[in-house]
């Protein structure tokens, strides 16, 4: 029987929309299925918007920009309605997309769409909060994918519309000046700076605006201003936002390498210099990367999702990330995995850019090693910040030294900003951390195999050393008096200015005196100055794997 007329255009069709999808690697393919399965169910069709997870979850509201992502992995996946809900996502994000060129946030789309006019007098317009400066970014730069990748399956007045939104987007960035109306935008916001360069030479090209161009290219040069110092972004080693530069910088040398924008022609290079430091400082036995942190959500990326945790997993398999099986989404910060449509859809592309060696130091640990390099992140520093991380197989000590004018790192958040961090497996494999929390300006920090030095060059009597002491696992002791009641590692405070024993308290999930971080208890370590001391604040520590 011949096969109806139907039958064949259907097939045809069905070829066409097989080869316009991106090829995915196995191990991109579970990502982006996993993440999709998990999507798909808090998916509202009535809305076409994803129902809003993230902080603190909501009783009702839709969310903005996880919707967008989600739209690219329904156009990466084009089954049954995919097409039809991506347009409609598409059409609502960008009509509400502010229209007033007169207000800060020209361009920028909404955080969820229920949400009152910012604005308004009863909805105050506050940067980061009832309005967020970084949504252009993230979302222009998605539009940029689909656009690129997913254009011919869209009508030619969304692809229109895309272009419009981009170009509003792409002139409202332009009122960010870090510094001015609360703005934070400097070229050592890594992430967001790149978000912003790629989207406005990516989008300056395609409508021939030589503003855009001109702009994205002096902004690609303050980048590279800092980045080339030692090969390191200023936003340094945090296993969320490191996975944003590296997302923003795969854009741009998919897209814009060979045109002559300077990010375009740099992208590849910057990639791979991020990825020789961060695979130095990733611990494959620990699915960790060892220290300083400038800004993470969390102790453990054993227990949280960080951006880069969905890069491994794209180039390396899940296996390798996750110690854990529990659902990705029923983790602490899993809002983040609604971007892994997006990481599979560019990670084959990414994974060719890197050489062979990070893949291999990425799976299996290299062997004791020490990495030393500096970064720099002004207005905040001072002076470049030193890190210097010792990583062995069980154990990791990772520092830097900082003087800078704010407490907190660049974001100001000591509850974000790691600049010292000790990590171990103990007995039965789980993660033990020991982090300093900052309370200080400046810090001097010496790391040798096993050991550990800190100083407070600015401290005095009153300063003190706080630090985020991982709970015992299930099984080991369950309280800490000292630290001997530790599991797996020995500390021992062997010098230093301080009184050696501590003040131990407990920030717990549903007790204690002092609140969790990012989800995650501890045990507060705090080591105090002796009264009226004139000493400089110090402590020392050594370390042995028990
Ligand atoms: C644009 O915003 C300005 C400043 O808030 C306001 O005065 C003006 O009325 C707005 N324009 C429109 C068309 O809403
Ligand atoms: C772009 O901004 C202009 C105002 O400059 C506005 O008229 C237009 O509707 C906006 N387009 C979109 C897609 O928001
Ligand atoms: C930009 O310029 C190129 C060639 O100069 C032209 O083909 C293209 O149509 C222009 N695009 C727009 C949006 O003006
Ligand atoms: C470029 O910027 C100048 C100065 O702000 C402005 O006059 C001009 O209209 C802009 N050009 C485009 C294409 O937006
Ligand atoms: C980075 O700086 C460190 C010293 O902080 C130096 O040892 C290393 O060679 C530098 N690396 C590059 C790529 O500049
Ligand atoms: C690290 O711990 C593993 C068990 O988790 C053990 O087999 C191995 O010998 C340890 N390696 C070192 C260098 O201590
Ligand atoms: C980092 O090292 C450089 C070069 O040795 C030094 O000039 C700078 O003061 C150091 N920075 C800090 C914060 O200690
Ligand atoms: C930190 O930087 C400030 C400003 O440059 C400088 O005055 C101060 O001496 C520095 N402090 C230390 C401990 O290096
Ligand atoms: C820590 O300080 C002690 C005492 O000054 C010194 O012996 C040791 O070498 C220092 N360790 C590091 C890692 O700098
Ligand atoms: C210690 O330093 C703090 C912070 O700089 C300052 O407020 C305080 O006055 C200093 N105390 C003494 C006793 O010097
Ligand atoms: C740690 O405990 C000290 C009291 O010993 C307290 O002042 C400080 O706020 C606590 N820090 C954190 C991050 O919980
Ligand atoms: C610290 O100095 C204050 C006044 O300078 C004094 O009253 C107090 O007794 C001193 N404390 C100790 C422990 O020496």
């Amino acid at each position: 029987m011949l096969p109806s007329i139907n039958w064949i255009l259907g097939l045809g069709l069905l070829s066409a929309n097989v080869v316009r999808s991106v090829e995915l690697s196995e191990h991109a393919q579970s990502l982006f299925d996993q993440s999709m399965s998990f999507q798909d169910q808090i998916y509202d069709p009535e809305a076409s918007y994803l129902r809003y997870f993230y902080y603190p979850l909501a009783a009702g509201p839709h969310e903005t920009r996880s919707t967008v992502w989600y739209s690219i992995g329904l156009l990466q996946r084009n089954q049954g309605d995919d097409v039809k809900e991506a347009v409609k996502i598409l059409e609502n994000v960008i009509g509400d997309q502010e229209k007033n060129t007169t207000v800060q946030w020209y361009g920028d789309y909404t955080v969820y769409p229920e949400q009152p006019t910012v604005g308004s007098a009863a909805y105050a317009p506050v940067i980061y909060n009832s309005w967020d400066p970084n949504w252009r970014g993230f979302i222009g730069t998605a539009l940029i994918i689909i656009y690129e990748e997913f254009g011919n399956l869209l009508p030619t007045n969304v692809q229109n519309l895309i272009l419009e939104s981009l170009r509003n987007n792409t002139i409202g960035d332009t009122y960010r000046v870090g510094g001015v109306d609360g703005d934070n935008l400097y070229p050592a916001y890594s992430n967001a700076w790149l978000m912003r360069t790629v989207a406005s030479s990516w989008t300056g090209l395609k409508l021939n605006d030589s503003n855009m161009t001109t702009s994205g290219d002096t902004w690609a040069q303050e980048f590279l201003d800092l980045f080339d110092r030692n090969n390191t972004l200023s936003e340094f080693n945090g296993p969320t936002y490191a996975g944003v530069s590296l997302y923003a910088l795969t854009i741009a040398a998919k897209y814009l390498s060979s045109t002559d924008s300077i990010i375009g022609q740099n992208a590849k290079r910057v990639i791979q210099n991020i990825w020789d430091y961060e695979s130095l400082l990733w611990n494959p036995n620990m699915r960790n990367f060892a220290g300083p942190w400038d800004r993470s959500y969390g102790y453990d990326m054993n227990n949280y999702v960080a951006i880069m945790s969905e890069w491994i997993w794209a180039l390396i398999g899940k296996e390798r990330v996750w110690r854990y099986s529990s659902p990705i989404a029923t983790m602490t910060h899993a809002d983040d995995f609604e971007l892994a449509p997006v990481i599979a859809v560019l990670s084959e592309f990414h994974k060719s850019l890197l050489p062979k060696p990070v893949i291999s130091r990425l799976k299996t640990f290299v062997g004791e090693h020490t990495y030393t390099g500096h970064t720099y992140a002004p207005p905040a520093d001072y002076e470049p910040r030193n890190i210097t991380t010792w990583v062995s197989a069980n154990l990791t000590i990772g520092t830097d030294s900082f003087n800078q004018s704010v407490v907190g790192g660049y974001s100001e958040d000591s509850r974000s900003f790691s600049p010292s961090v000790v990590q171990w497996i103990r007995p039965g494999g789980s993660i033990g951390y020991f982090n300093l929390y900052p309370t200080e300006t400046a810090l001097k920090a010496d790391v040798a195999p096993y050991a550990l030095n800190l100083t407070y060059p600015l401290g005095n009597t009153t300063s003190s050393f706080t630090f985020v002491l991982a709970s015992n696992p299930l099984g080991s002791k369950r309280d800490i008096a000292g630290f001997d009641d530790v599991d797996g590692l020995k500390i021992e405070v062997v010098g230093g200015t301080v009184d050696p024993v501590p003040t131990i308290s407990f920030c717990g999930l549903v007790g204690g005196t002092c609140d969790i971080i990012h989800d995650f208890e501890f045990w507060n370590l705090t080591f105090s100055m002796p009264a009226n001391s004139s000493d400089v604040p110090s402590i020392q520590f050594k370390f042995t794997l028990e």
